[in-house]
């Protein structure tokens, strides 16, 4: 694995082209496996006087039980090189695949968070609230059309702990 050097939050880059333009890949462990998928809906942001970011998982994903059941989580960013990987990612399923070994990914661990070893950026995360999108909670129809399955998002707001970019070899 790359050398890893610890930056603040404040020297992460735009959050909106790092999450919906480049996507992300959110790991967790059940404490026996880790799986990954890849996502580009979230946020970060300041909440609660903490510097935070919050991810969507909607219900169906197996990523979701091991979110559900850790502490932590993390969230990987890549070079343009790992693009077909984090499609495979967010195709294929941990239940039907090996999803690490099909693209040549790797885990490794930081303060015993699972984390993906190719990324350029990784942030370490604290889960502090989960809650449901709600249908009826929606103050125009648009974005309900997002859920014709009714397969609505759990989010998790999360405290950045750690933000960790891989040194130039
Ligand atoms: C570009 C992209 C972005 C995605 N973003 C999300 C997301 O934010 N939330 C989500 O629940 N699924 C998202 N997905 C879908 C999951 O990554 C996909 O269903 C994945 O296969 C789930 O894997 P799992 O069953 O191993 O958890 C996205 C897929 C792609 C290709």
């Amino acid at each position: 694995m790359r050398k890893l050097k610890e930056i603040t939050p404040y020297e992460i880059e735009n959050a909106m082209k790092l999450i919906g333009k480049d996507w992300m890949l959110i790991t967790a462990s059940d404490g026996r496996k880790v799986n990954t998928m890849t996502a580009s809906w979230g946020n970060m942001g300041v909440l609660w006087g903490k510097n935070v970011c919050t991810v969507y998982i909607r219900p169906q994903r197996y990523t979701y039980e091991f979110v559900e059941c850790s502490d932590h989580l993390s969230l990987s960013f890549f070079d343009e090189s790992y693009r077909d990987a984090l499609k495979v990612c967010g195709t294929v399923s941990g239940r039907d695949c090996d999803k690490l070994a099909r693209t040549g990914l790797t885990a490794a661990t930081v303060d015993s968070v699972p984390i993906i070893s190719q990324a350029r950026l990784t942030i370490i995360c604290k889960k502090l609230y989960a809650d449901d999108i709600r249908p009826e909670k929606f103050l125009c129809d648009e974005p309900l059309s997002n859920y014709k399955q009714n397969d609505f998002h759990r989010f998790y707001i999360c405290e950045i702990e750690k933000v960790l970019v891989a040194e130039e070899s």
